[in-house]
């Protein structure tokens, strides 16, 4: 999705600022950029494609100290150097960026042209400045006019606004994130915190139907009628080099290694293994009668995985695409909805929690990202404590959420023996890191690499993990995956199932679900598929497997997070050897902020 960064206070150095920031938001997903300098004028430099175009077409410095820029996720109107932000007024002094939807963009552009606007892009964002410029010929100052533009639109934005002549920039947000960052010589604006994290680790998150002037004396947050509000300061938790590669050649990788930390950071302090209890005191009473799982991509397998883990200690859990959930909302009535959402902005799984707010449900963000909208939307937060996640496939936040579901289900039932439980999640990150440091992954996809098409089989709780190896693969390498449940194959995805099409199972413990996917192994290999089964060796499934992806014996709660370690490493190696852009694939954005 589309980044945003400001910058006021860096002088001759604001330019350079801005674009490295830039940098930082790529994970986000991006097929243009650009930026604008205000000084006498708007100095405006954009380009389609990778950064490094934009950075050819970027000089060391321009004149002005007050910046802004954009990574654009195309919504309306191809990647071209017309459509990438920032977008300018008539006369060329009014410069905005945007990330969000304007939906009534187009009987604001009709009543603009027809006044003798000139449009020079196809983008919903260009009717700001116009409407900006409008204001300012009436005789409004520029931030006047801005909060009377943005009092025109519909839909979903964060902007951020430079005019000729003014060493301000002006922002507003409305269901699109927007975070200040205060560092003493200097204030930023941006998208995400890992634009400005190495500058400062101070920060304010921006609520909805704010707005925030930041300039050189300082920065103030004011609602719609211009009154100042009193925000709240935070410290990111976390440091500048979290967002570095360290050495790997993707973050991808670099994630997958750091899961055996992730994991320990999201169970320090929360379990007692000697009592046998988890204590998440952030959450307070929790005794759902029923609870509801809303999700998308990954986090959908991981609200899957949650719910089979809240039925299994008796407590009635669903889990919900949250764009189907928000459209057609089952009854409610008594039910925790969980929001799963590493990023907490998805605009589907925020419109989902927003539905169940509406109708009276307690709503908890199973989140990685403290100050998201959905955090601080939800009636309580678990925050997953992966660290920041870059690379667009998320990984280590599966396991996180896997993990921190784990956590909410001891806590949600009733008082019963844990200790099994709680000592596999202990020794989960030793058992990761066994995977990490034995796994043969690499080998496994060279001799698969270039497969006519990858399938995932598992029951019970490696179902969702089939799922996402599956997702993970189509995400990654851009080649046909598809996971079953593997109960389903022979109702119909056997069809598709060949001597060139690997299967792959996961068969952890030795009980039915083992033995039954042991059968679907059979029913494969008779139709000439080679497998690759992923196993603990407690069953004979390596024994019909044509390679062996080796787990350490654990709980079954805990196997189903170490396996998915195994499948992520096969994706990675076979998107390697395919060339792929790893950390940021073609179409895909991090955080999807559309609906
Ligand atoms: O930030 P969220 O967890 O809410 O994101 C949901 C999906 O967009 C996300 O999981 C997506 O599927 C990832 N690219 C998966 O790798």
């Amino acid at each position: 999705m589309c980044g945003i960064i400001g910058c006021v206070g860096r002088g001759d150095e604001t330019l350079q600022t801005l674009v490295e920031s830039l940098g930082k938001l790529e994970y986000r997903g991006y097929d243009s950029a650009g930026v604008a300098m205000a000084g006498d004028r708007i100095e405006l430099r954009k380009r389609a494609g990778e950064l490094d175009a934009l950075r050819a077409a970027v000089p060391e410095t321009l004149p002005g100290t007050v910046g802004i820029g954009h990574t654009r996720w195309s919504t309306h109107g191809p990647p071209t150097d017309e459509n990438a932000h920032p977008h300018v007024d008539c006369t060329g002094n009014v410069a905005v960026v945007h990330n969000g939807i304007i939906e009534n963009y187009q009987p604001l552009r009709d009543e603009l042209e027809a006044a003798g606007h000139t449009f020079e892009s196809e983008t919903d964002t260009e009717v700001v400045p116009h409407l900006v410029e409008d204001g300012i010929a009436d005789g409004l100052d520029p931030e006047a006019a801005f909060r009377s533009a943005v009092a025109r639109l519909e839909g979903s934005y964060a902007l951020a606004m430079v005019v000729a002549g003014s060493e301000a920039i002006l922002a507003a947000r409305n269901d699109s994130p927007l975070v200040l960052g205060l560092a003493d010589d200097a204030t930023y604006l941006a998208s995400d915190v890992p634009a400005f994290r190495e500058h400062t680790d101070r920060v304010v998150y921006l609520e909805d139907g704010q707005f925030a002037r930041v300039d050189r004396d300082g920065w103030v947050v004011t609602d719609a009628d211009g009154d100042r509000i009193d925000v709240e300061i935070r410290t990111v938790e976390w440091d500048a080099e979290d967002t570095g590669k360290s050495g790997y050649d993707h973050f991808m990788l670099k994630e997958i290694h750091e899961q055996p930390r992730a994991l320990r950071q999201c169970l320090q302090g929360r379990v007692d293994e000697l009592a046998g209890r988890v204590s998440l005191s952030e959450l307070g009473e929790l005794d759902p009668a029923r609870v509801h799982l809303v999700a998308a991509g990954t986090s959908y397998h991981a609200a899957i995985y949650g719910a089979q883990l809240l039925q299994q200690s008796g407590i009635p859990a669903q889990a919900f695409y949250a764009h189907e959930y928000a459209l057609s909302p089952p009854p409610i009535e008594d039910a925790l909805v969980v929001g799963v959402s590493q990023s907490g902005e998805t605009a589907d799984t925020l419109g989902a929690i927003r539905e169940a707010s509406r109708r009276g449900a307690e709503t908890l963000a199973l989140t990685n990202t403290v100050g998201s909208t959905m955090a601080r939307e939800c009636n309580r937060a678990l925050f997953i404590r992966s660290g920041p996640e870059i690379g667009v496939a998320a990984t280590k936040t599966f396991a996180g959420q896997q993990t921190a579901l784990n956590l909410l289900t001891i806590a949600a039932s009733p008082p019963s023996d844990a200790r099994d439980a709680i000592a596999a999640l202990r020794d989960l990150p030793a058992n990761v890191q066994t995977v990490l440091d034995e796994s043969n992954a690499e080998a496994v996809a060279e001799a698969y690499g270039g497969s006519d098409a990858y399938f995932f089989i598992g029951r019970g709780l490696n179902y969702p993990v089939a799922l996402e190896g599956a997702l993970k693969t189509k995400e990654i390498t851009y080649e046909h995956a598809e996971g079953f449940a593997a109960g389903e194959l022979k109702h119909g995805p056997l069809a598709l199932v060949t001597g060139d099409t690997p299967v792959f199972a996961l068969v952890t413990g030795d009980g039915e679900a083992a033995t039954k996917t042991i059968g679907s192994i059979k029913e494969v290999e008779a139709r000439g598929a080679p497998v690759v089964a992923i196993t603990d060796g407690q069953s004979e499934a390596g024994r019909y497997a044509d390679h062996v992806l080796r787990v350490p014996e654990t709980h079954p709660r805990a196997a189903a997070i170490v396996a998915n370690v195994q499948l992520q490493l096969v994706a990675y190696h076979v998107a390697n050897r395919l060339g792929r852009s790893i950390d940021k694939p073609r179409n895909l954005a991090k955080s999807v902020t559309v609906e």
